[in-house]
This record gives C-alpha cells, sequence and structure tokens, in this order.
C-alpha cells in the first residue's frame, strides 16, 4: 500500500454534486487555502483544509509526503474531444484557409479531412501509434490526465478499426487514461462521393456492427453538417450506436445550423459539440436533457469564427465543456491551458467556470466523472501543480504553460516542481 501526503497547496476544485455542473453552479469551486490531500494507492482518500485532514490521519503512517510550496493544486484536466490520430499535418491548407479559402470548400475538393484520410490509409500502424503517442506525451506536459480520441480518418472498415486499434496502444502505453469514439462518419469517403446514403448504410450495417464485436469504442461521433452528414442519415447511425451500447455524442451546428443540438437532445447523447451555429430552442432542449454542450474555442479561432455563445449557454442553464479538438485542420494543438486561455478571454468565461469546463464537466462528457475530474475522496489522484495563485493563472499568462507538475493515479509523470 502506498500513502501519499501533498501538504501546503491552495486546492481548487469543482465539488461533484452526481452530474453536470450547469448554468450558475458551474461558477463555484471548492476552495482550501492551505490544503493537503491523502492518496493511497493511486486513489484520494482525503482532501481539504490541512488540519483536517491530518486530524483525521491521526497516527497511520505516510509513505512519502510532498510539499507543494504552496502551488495552486487543480484537477487533472479532461479533453473531451481529439482527432489526434493523424499521420499528416496540413500546413498547406491553413495557408490556403488564412488567405480566405473556407474549410468546407478545401474539403468539397477532396482536401482537408480527406486529405489526412488518404495519409491514414497509407501509413502503418506503428508509424500511427507513434504519431498519436507523440501528440498524447504533449497534452500530458500540458496537463491531460484523460483524453478522448476519435477515429474517423479511415472512412472504410479495416481502416477505422486500424485507428480503434492505435488509439487502444496508445492507451496502453502513456500514462493518461484514453477513451475512443468511432467516427465513421467525419465525412463522405471519395469512393461514395455523392451517394452519402450508401456510405450510411454501410456505416449501420458493417462498421458499426464490427467496432461493437471487438469492443474498441466507447462512444460513437457523427459530423452533422451541411454537405456531409444530413440530420436524417447522422440519426439513423446515432440509433444504430445507441442499440449496439455505444455511448452517443456529434459534431452540432459547427457551420450551419442543422438542428444536431436538438438531436442530440432527442437522443439522451453525452454531449453535442461545437455549437457555434446552434439556435436557441435546440440549446434549451439540450439543458432538459442534461446534455453537455462542449465547446471548442481553438477551432473558432484557427478558423477565425466567432466563439460559441457560451454566456447564452450557461444563462439557459447547459453545462459547459472545453476540448481542443486536436485535429491537423481546424484546430492544431493539444494545449488545454490555451483552450482554457480562450474560453477566459472569447467566451467570457470566469477562471472558476472554464476550470469546471475543462475538469468535471469534460468527465461528464466521457461518461468517467466517478473516476475523475474532481480532487474529491474515491476518485483518482489525478492532480496538477500550477505556477499561480488561483486558476486565474491559465488564462493570464498567455501562451506558455504554467503546469508544473503533473500527478496521474499518485504517480508524478511529467513536470518538474515536486522530486
Ligand atoms: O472537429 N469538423 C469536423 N472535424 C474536425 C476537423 C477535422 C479535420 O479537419 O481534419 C473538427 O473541426
Ligand atoms: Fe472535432
Amino acid at each position: 500500500m502506498s500513502r501519499i501526503l501533498f501538504r501546503n497547496a491552495n486546492i481548487y476544485t469543482p465539488v461533484d454534486p452526481g452530474r453536470p455542473l450547469a448554468g450558475a453552479a458551474q461558477d463555484r469551486l471548492a476552495v482550501y487555502a492551505d490544503g493537503a490531500l491523502l492518496s493511497e494507492n493511486g486513489r484520494i482518500v482525503a482532501v481539504g483544509p490541512a488540519e483536517r485532514v491530518l486530524a483525521g490521519l491521526k497516527s497511520a503512517v505516510v509513505d512519502r509526503e510532498i510539499d507543494c510550496g504552496g502551488a495552486c493544486m487543480v484537477p487533472g484536466f479532461v479533453d473531451p474531444h481529439t482527432h489526434m490520430c493523424f499521420a499528416r499535418r496540413r500546413e498547406s491548407e491553413f495557408v490556403q484557409r488564412i488567405a480566405g479559402t473556407p474549410y468546407l470548400e478545401i474539403l468539397a475538393r477532396g482536401g482537408g479531412i480527406l486529405s489526412s484520410v488518404r495519409a491514414v490509409r497509407e501509413s502503418s500502424e506503428a508509424d500511427l501509434t507513434a504519431r498519436t503517442l507523440r501528440r498524447a506525451r504533449t497534452a500530458l506536459s500540458l496537463g491531460t490526465t484523460m483524453l478522448e480520441i476519435k477515429s474517423g480518418y479511415g472512412l472504410d472498415t479495416d481502416t477505422e478499426l486500424k485507428m480503434l486499434r492505435v488509439i487502444r496502444a496508445v492507451d496502453e502505453i502513456v500514462p493518461q487514461d484514453v477513451t475512443a469514439t468511432f467516427l465513421g462518419a467525419h465525412a463522405v469517403p471519395e469512393a461514395f462521393r455523392d451517394r452519402p446514403e450508401a456510405y450510411t448504410d454501410l456505416i449501420v450495417e458493417e462498421m458499426l456492427p464490427a467496432v461493437a464485436r471487438q469492443g474498441i469504442a466507447a462512444a460513437c461521433d457523427v459530423f452533422c453538417e451541411q454537405g456531409v452528414f444530413s440530420l436524417d442519415q447522422s440519426r439513423r447511425i446515432l440509433k444504430a450506436a445507441r442499440s449496439h451500447g455505444l455511448a452517443v455524442k456529434l459534431h452540432a451546428d459547427e457551420v450551419h445550423d442543422l438542428g444536431g443540438a436538438g438531436l442530440a437532445a432527442d437522443l439522451g447523447a453525452v454531449s453535442a459539440d461545437h455549437l457555434l451555429a446552434a439556435g436557441d430552442d435546440n440549446l434549451a432542449r439540450m439543458a432538459a436533457a442534461t446534455v453537455v454542450a462542449t465547446l471548442l474555442p481553438a477551432t473558432a479561432y484557427s478558423l477565425k469564427k466567432p466563439f460559441a455563445r457560451a454566456r447564452d449557454m450557461l444563462a439557459r442553464g447547459l453545462a459547459v465543456a472545453l476540448a481542443t479538438d486536436c485535429n491537423p485542420g481546424s484546430s492544431f494543438t493539444e494545449s488545454m491551458p490555451f483552450v482554457i486561455g480562450l474560453a477566459v478571454l472569447g467566451m467570457d468565461l470566469s477562471p472558476a467556470e472554464a476550470l469546471v469546463g475543462a475538469t468535471l464537466n469534460a468527465a461528464y462528457a466521457l461518461g468517467m466523472a466517478d473516476r475523475v475530474g474532481s480532487l474529491e475522496a474515491g476518485k483518482q489522484t489525478d492532480l496538477l501543480l500550477l505556477d499561480g495563485q488561483s486558476p486565474a493563472i491559465l488564462a493570464y499568462h498567455s501562451g506558455v504553460s504554467p503546469v508544473t507538475a503533473v500527478v496521474k493515479r499518485g504517480r508524478k509523470v511529467a513536470g518538474d516542481a515536486i522530486g
């Protein structure tokens, strides 16, 4: 048995009420100045003011005591939306985009997602694993202790399964917990050009059963967008996924308001993601159905679009989560500190709301809140030390990472703040 006592920290954590923190409640954190946290075998057994934690210890032996030097301690970040399993970057396409070519036009010309599909089909499993590992490790150094990675650059059964195997391999190698999401409906592949219905049949009749049989994805996602998958096709795919026992989520109303947010509410999705163009009625339906609104401000930033209306969403009682969307096209970043900074300065979230979005609500968006997302007894000892007085440092110290130590299940896995 290994018992570790973290002392002398300014602890900031969401308090998990058993559901996502929504509306005004998203602005609430527990704060323990001079806080302590006791971890046993990678799980938190006590957290709070040092006095209380130490009194509870009585004469029990502690194997290791870590003095946090007055640093700010927060839960490890949870990144609930990434496409970081890809083979090649798309830097020249980025140059076209910043010169004015719209993202969906590049896709319609056979570039964008489809160019990543060609690259992933050509790459070996070992090469794809090595590249994905590198990105997951970058995320780790920036404080991400749990993340989701999607398939979606295969778009045929074999390559989608290859991607999901790579994601599972990455999960086994990196210190983080990695969950896999099947995104066969990321684009209509070239072989099915102008036949989206036939490709939808393939997803429903062949891909989903194969993915479910192998048990290598926890969730299914769809890019519900004009020129990609219609609302009806998205519904059909997600209903089939649900019948196979997968959680469902979707890229909803990223560019056009197709009603993806309303579909997420109808289907009881864990989250609806992007929502840049989502309408008010559908947002209200999401709130009523407790669907987490996963916002990706680094994508809006990179696409040079207005940010999602996070304040309106909170006013409507939604729970907001934050994610990087890390992908080679619309948002190439592994950095949750960057995303938190954009959320605070671009979407007007308070530092507390942004921290809840990057931890507890993100954990709910992955169905993992029983294990991670807050520093509370019973959850994993996944925590960060920050070089600052409060979580505001994440937005205040722009463009760098204030994360000085990353602890996963009680073990230091990145940073140099603790020995
Ligand atoms: O979330 N919108 C669709 N998928 C990604 C982009 C993927 C890519 O461009 O490779 C997104 O923005
Ligand atoms: Fe995405």
